[in-house]
Formats: structure tokens, sequence, C-alpha cells
């Protein structure tokens, strides 16, 4: 069994993604169900397995940038998050990116959304960042209607900083984000 990227209270653990047949097929499920969809990747762009092993095999296995991670509550996978180095801080309407992370997520059982899993996640992962990578900085993007995205990222200390008009494609309109940042303690 591979080590946890983190493990936190409440039988919370995140660990890598893996390369094999379980993960993808999670992935394909999570990520052709249209309530998830909706808030993640959008209902227009459904995921099938050969999809999935497209874009997330070079992250399983550790060709990407992106660190693509799993996260399980008392064994049982409840969604996926990833983070990364920011390469353009203009993507985000920074100056600089020196330091600079930023992280993506979804539980992708519906049910399980309105729990706290989510912040517990965010929390986890993004001390995990700055304390094992030394980061200055956190930034995520939700879209500005997403209230309990942006919700839960508050609850994690994260501050929304700048408006960022048309900053994503989804669903066939270019929608409006919040850039919120954690800095560092
Ligand atoms: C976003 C997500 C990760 C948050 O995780 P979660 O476990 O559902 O969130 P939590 O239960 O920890 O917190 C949600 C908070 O938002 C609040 N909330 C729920 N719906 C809301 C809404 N429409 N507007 C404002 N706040 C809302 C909840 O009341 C809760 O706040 P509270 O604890 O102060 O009452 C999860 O809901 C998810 O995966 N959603 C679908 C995919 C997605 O949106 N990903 C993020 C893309 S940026």
């Amino acid at each position: 069994m591979d080590a946890p990227v983190v493990e936190a209270a409440n039988g919370l653990r995140v660990r890598l993604l893996r390369d094999t047949h379980a993960d993808y097929a999670l992935l394909a499920r999570w990520l052709s169900d249209q309530r998830v969809l909706e808030f993640y990747e959008g209902r227009d762009t459904p995921f099938d397995y050969a999809k999935v092993v497209e874009e997330f095999g070079p992250r399983a296995e550790g060709s990407d940038e992106v660190v693509a991670c799993i996260f399980e509550v008392g064994g049982a996978p409840l969604g996926y998050v990833q983070f990364y180095a920011v390469a353009d801080p203009a993507e985000y309407g920074l100056e600089e990116a020196k330091g600079v992370y930023g992280i993506d997520l979804f539980i992708g059982e519906p049910e399980q959304w309105g729990h706290g899993i989510g912040t517990a996640v965010v929390k986890a992962v993004t001390q995990h960042i700055f304390e094992r990578l030394g980061a200055q900085r956190i930034v995520v993007d939700p879209h500005v209607t997403n209230g309990r995205a942006i919700r839960s990222y508050e609850k994690c200390g994260f501050r929304r900083v700048k408006l960022l008009p048309g900053h994503e494609l989804h669903e066939g309109a270019w929608r409006d984000c919040w850039l919120m940042v954690k800095e560092r303690a």
C-alpha cells in the first residue's frame, strides 16, 4: 500500500491517484455524473473510461506536474483533489507565480456534499502544501455562482481577492470566477 499524501483526523486519507483500472473507473463514474459535472468540467464534457485514461494517466504515472490524488474517508473513496505549482501567473491575474500553488477538487459522491468533507480535505491538503512544499500562497478559482465551494474555501482561510471576468469556459459560456487566496501563516 502506497504511503498517503496526507492522513488527517476523522479517517480522512488523501493518497496519490494510481495507474489502475479501479482508480480510472472511479473517475469515469464520478466525471460522467451530471450532478458533479455541473460544478466541475461541465455537463457538456462527460468523461468515459478512455478519456479518463488519456487525461489522468500521465498524472497517475507521475509524468505530469499536477499531483493527482484520491481522498477516502473510512476507507471509502469519495473524491478527487489535485495540486500544482502555478506556472503562468497571468492565468490568475497575479504578478508573479513564485511559491504559488493551485488546488482543485470535487467530491464524486453528491450525497456526501455539505457534510464538511470538502473543507476537511482542503484544510489537510493546504497544510501539506505549505509545510512540505514551502508554498507562499495557494489559489483557487471557483465560479462566482458556486456558493458552496466559495463558503467551503472561506472556512479554510481563503479570501476573495479579485474577480476574474470570463475566466473559464464552462458549458458553452465564459464564466466569471473569484480568485481566492490563502496566504502562508
Ligand atoms: C465544493 C465542495 C468540495 C465542498 O465540499 P463540501 O464537503 O460539500 O463542503 P462543506 O460541507 O465543508 O461546506 C459547505 C458550506 O457551504 C454552505 N453552502 C451550501 N450551499 C451553499 C450555497 N449555495 N451558497 C452558499 N453557501 C452554501 C454550507 O452551508 C457549508 O457552510 P457552513 O458549514 O457554514 O454551513 C463539494 O461540495 C463538491 O465537491 N462540490 C461539487 C464540485 C465542486 O463544486 N468543486 C469545486 C470547484 S471550484
